[in-house]
């Protein structure tokens, strides 16, 4: 059996084993369903994104973690202590990032509708940067600065016209996007030239997000040489230097065996590769780069137990194996129809000899985790590993049929420690009146 998290062994016992704990031991210690979180992993992949910065741009860059993926006090201390910045997606998570002291000066705060209330919040917290999506929000947030006696650092979110989000990519208009302003109809330039009019404003860069789960290179290449043009365009046209360029994140990771992601430092020797001589031919300085990997940082570095309940064999059709979590802690396959790959953790390495559909608990048809899970043959009560969970399931769970939210455990050096506890009934009922 070929696991898709490198963090993963089979141990003496015979189990399976993340971050020097047994994994059948922290489901009895901690029950299940039970988000489980490699901790050196997560380091691990910050540190390659780093490094990849000194090593090929000269270390004129920061590394952010687009902390939508996986947001809770115990990442952002884990950010924090490896120099990376952090991307806030609203109030709640600028609010998690700031309780755990994280420094608010390496927050860029994005979002397509911020709110005046958690503009105001930005402010009054001094975070870094603020990426403005449109011209209500540059008017509104310039009034806010104003109010303030302060000036907002902006990065306007623009749309390159690449789209990145199947295995490929095509250069198109894709103007069709409620992200951003767009370059091709002269939206893009229009807002600078409009900005440069507001008197607590300061226009520092530029920022463009192709898509998620990319396996290419080329997309960045391309986005990075179309977002310098403009760079160049409007250091032509106004006489201002954008010092700043996000490319965003999107790099694709391994969920099932098929999957081929590019190594994380692939990224950033391509794009320096294309930005060095992109701005030796438009006689441009090479811009301070920023990059929002999420995904890639926490995906592969988790994965979700559960137990197994009831088998239900409906022959000639199927076999449903239904699991004590589902959509509630991962609305994935039913949002996507996306795919993965499940383990038995005390039968790791057992034939997989059984075809099963693992369905969740939630009372939904399509509540299902996995279509086609190849198995030994599984009883109730056994434990099965969901891998590569790390990323937008806890981010995205939910209550659906009031079922709590499974807790967070951090597994490292032989030890597991719960970074965020399970969810109770009386949490539940918390905000009901
Ligand atoms: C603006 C922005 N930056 C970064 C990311 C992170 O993308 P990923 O998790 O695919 O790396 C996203 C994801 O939606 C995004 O919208």
């Amino acid at each position: 059996m070929q696991f898709v998290m490198d963090c993963l062994r089979v141990n003496d016992s015979g189990n399976l084993e993340m971050g020097g704990c047994d994994l059948a031991k922290v489901a009895a210690e901690f029950s299940t369903p039970a988000y489980v979180m490699d901790e050196t992993t997560i380091r691990e992949n910050c540190r390659v994104y780093r490094r990849s910065v000194e090593e090929f741009y000269g270390g004129n860059g920061l590394v952010l973690y687009a902390s939508k993926a996986l947001s809770c006090k115990a990442i952002y201390r884990i950010m924090k202590e490896e120099g990376l910045g952090v991307d806030v997606v609203s109030g709640g998570e600028l609010y998690t990032a700031l309780q755990a002291d994280f420094p608010a000066e390496k927050i860029y705060f994005h979002g397509n509708n911020k709110t005046e209330e958690e503009l105001i919040f930005a402010l009054d917290n001094g975070v870094g940067r603020i990426v403005v999506d449109n011209r209500h929000e540059l008017e509104l947030l310039n009034r806010l600065a104003k109010e303030r006696d302060k000036t907002a650092k902006i990065l306007f979110r623009i749309k390159p016209g690449i789209d990145a989000h199947t295995h490929s990519f095509i250069q198109t208009g894709q103007i069709d996007s409620k992200f951003g302003v767009a370059l091709e109809t002269g939206e893009a330039e229009e807002i600078i030239r409009h900005a440069l009019t507001l008197s607590n404003i300061s226009v520092v860069g530029i920022h463009c997000h192709i898509g998620s789960q990319i396996f290419e290179l080329d997309p960045f290449r391309m986005a990075a040489k179309v977002m310098l043009g403009f760079m160049a365009k409007v250091r032509d046209t106004y006489g201002l230097s954008l010092g700043e360029l996000n490319l965003g994140g999107g790099f694709g990771i391994k969920y099932v065996e098929e999957d081929m992601p590019v190594d994380y430092e692939k990224y950033m020797e391509a794009v320096s590769q294309t930005v060095s001589e992109e701005c030796t031919r438009l006689n441009l300085e090479k811009p301070f780069i920023v990059m929002e990997p999420g995904r890639s940082i926490v995906a592969s570095a988790g994965l979700t137990l559960y137990t197994v309940g009831c088998i239900k064999e409906i022959p000639d059709v199927r076999t449903y194996l239904s699991v004590d979590g589902g959509m509630a802690d991962n609305p994935r396959h039913i949002m996507y129809g996306s795919e993965y790959e499940a383990v038995l953790v005390e039968k790791p390495l057992a034939p997989a000899d059984t075809t099963v559909t693992v369905a969740g608990r939630c009372c939904e048809s399509g509540d299902i985790l996995i279509q086609s899970a190849h198995l030994p043959k599984a009883e109730p009560g056994d434990i099965l590993a969901i891998q590569a969970t790390g990323a937008y399931h806890y981010s995205m769970a939910s209550n659906y049929n009031r079922i709590p939210r499974p807790p967070i455990i951090m597994v490292k050096d032989g030890k597991a420690t719960l970074a965020v506890r399970r969810e109770t009934y009386e949490d539940i009922l918390g905000c009901d009146l």
